[in-house]
């Protein structure tokens, strides 16, 4: 593969400071001018070490030999569990000030625009917690499932971790993840509209399996009820088809080691293609029953209100939608020439299909590269060459799923659903690019 038009152009990352309230309603009220002088401050800070805004040509330092390549360096096991680069502190979860009243309650955001591949690092996985996270100790831990079963039974850790496990990759989404742009705010970075997002290799073992042990009424008991150990009692009704078809695991692995506290350590249920909220962290319980809960968490949250008035429930299956991270709010295109448009695509119903990109609001669609691995119900990376020739643009990007489930446009969405909802958006994201090559978010119907 070459590139099309010589040397890339070069692209300045957006300035990955804290978003004050002020930053977010100056980009939805238009004004412009007040975040330009904001990312002039932070750029300056925040790019030394990160590839794109420097260029090597015609750099007299290069004949230098710098002192790494002359000093003996650090030895092994100074850091005896690997850390990032200190170049890159710039890239780190982050929340979004004021969008909820404590932080035990509240989201942080993962860095979509700084990631490459489609594995998120565990370190960088979003976090959404009802009533904050523990650190569990694991030899205190258990895991009980009752309800219609033959035997009752409580597992240790330990006895879980004997039983044969199976690793699989597959995203999470937050049924809230896109939630502001709904209301049309158009908060400014891809970290902050798509980053209730992660795709790790979860190891665990089948529900399926424990609850074959247990000898589960199959038959009468169509749901099953998840419950977490953290204060806040997260409970989820999960349909037992999900069970039977064997993709929902009762995890403990994420990314090669244990779970991440945050992330549920030591025991999270995974359940593929299904809305964030449903994969239970600290995972203590599992009741098997013949109908569905009901309770708080899922009458009152992640329900979408419908234009007739009535909630919609139990829309869990998180639908086919895509989105680009380069270019994509708050960074800057500093040349003309080619640049690499990429992106990610997934779908709750399964793999990805096709991704079209459009630069010109949708008016005309190219075929993106989809990069191996092309997973069910994981992440797909897409890769669309493009060449920028200093004129405004419109980037979008639509995905197919293998169901051939295409990615509604806003208008299309609206008119189903109405403009009361802030779950469950999947609409296609559109980024503009100025003259001067700045990329802000806009709505496009
Ligand atoms: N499980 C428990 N026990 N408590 C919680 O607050 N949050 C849920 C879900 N599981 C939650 C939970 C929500 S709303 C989401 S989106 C996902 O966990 C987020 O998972 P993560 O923090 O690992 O990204």
């Amino acid at each position: 593969m070459s590139v099309p038009s010589g040397w890339p152009g070069r692209i300045r990352p957006a300035p990955e400071h804290f978003l004050s309230q002020e930053e977010v309603r100056a980009v939805a009220s238009g004004r412009r001018d007040f975040l330009r002088s904001a990312f002039a401050l932070a750029a300056g800070a925040t790019l030394a070490g990160r590839a794109g805004a420097e260029t090597a040509q015609g750099d007299p330092a290069i004949l230098e030999l710098p002192e790494w390549s002359t000093t003996l360096g650090r030895p092994v096991a100074a850091t005896p569990y690997g850390l990032p680069s200190q170049f890159e502190k710039a890239l780190a979860r982050r929340q979004s000030p004021g969008l909820t009243r404590v932080p035990g309650s509240s989201v942080a955001f993962t860095p979509l625009q700084g990631l490459f591949g489609i594995i998120t690092p565990s370190g960088l996985h979003f976090e959404r917690h009802h009533q904050g996270w523990h650190d569990i100790d694991p030899r205190r831990h258990r895991l009980m499932i009752n309800g219609l079963v033959d035997t009752n039974a409580v597992f240790t850790m330990d006895e879980l971790m004997r039983l044969p496990p199976v690793s699989r990759i597959h995203f999470i989404e937050c049924g809230a993840n896109t939630g502001m742009e709904w209301g049309n705010v158009a908060v400014p970075t891809v970290q902050y509209t798509h980053g209730m997002l992660s795709c790790s290799e979860f190891t665990g073992v089948p529900l399926q399996v424990l609850l074959d042990m247990c000898g589960a009424d199959f038959k009468r008991g169509r749901y099953i009820l998840a419950e977490g150990a953290d204060g806040s009692s997260m409970t989820r009704t999960i349909p037992m088809e999900l069970v039977e078809s064997g993709e929902v695991l009762v995890a403990w692995g994420q990314n090669g080691e244990m779970l991440r506290p945050e992330n549920g350590y030591p025991l999270r249920l995974v359940v593929p293609g299904v809305q964030g909220v449903s994969w239970v962290k600290w995972l203590r319980r599992i009741e098997v029953g013949d109908q569905p809960w009901g309770t708080k968490d899922e009458s009152i949250h992640y329900v979408d209100m419908m234009p007739d008035g009535l909630h919609r429930q139990y829309t869990s299956l998180q639908e086919c939608k895509s989105v680009i991270t380069t270019p994509s709010g708050g960074q800057v295109l500093l040349d003309q020439g080619f640049h690499n448009i990429s992106g990610l695509a997934w779908s709750g119903r399964g793999r990805i299909e096709r991704v079209d990109v459009s630069v010109d609001g949708g008016k005309n669609w190219m075929p993106a590269r989809l990069e191996e691995p092309v997973l069910p119900k994981a992440l797909t990376r897409f890769n669309c060459d493009w060449v920028w020739e200093g004129r405004p643009a419109i980037l979008q990007s639509r995905a197919v799923d293998e169901t051939g489930y295409v990615q509604p446009g806003y208008g299309q969405l609206r008119e189903v659903r109405g403009s009361a909802s802030i779950y469950h958006n999947n609409a296609i994201q559109s980024w503009k690019i100025s003259e001067a090559g700045e990329v802000s978010n806009v709505h496009i119907r």
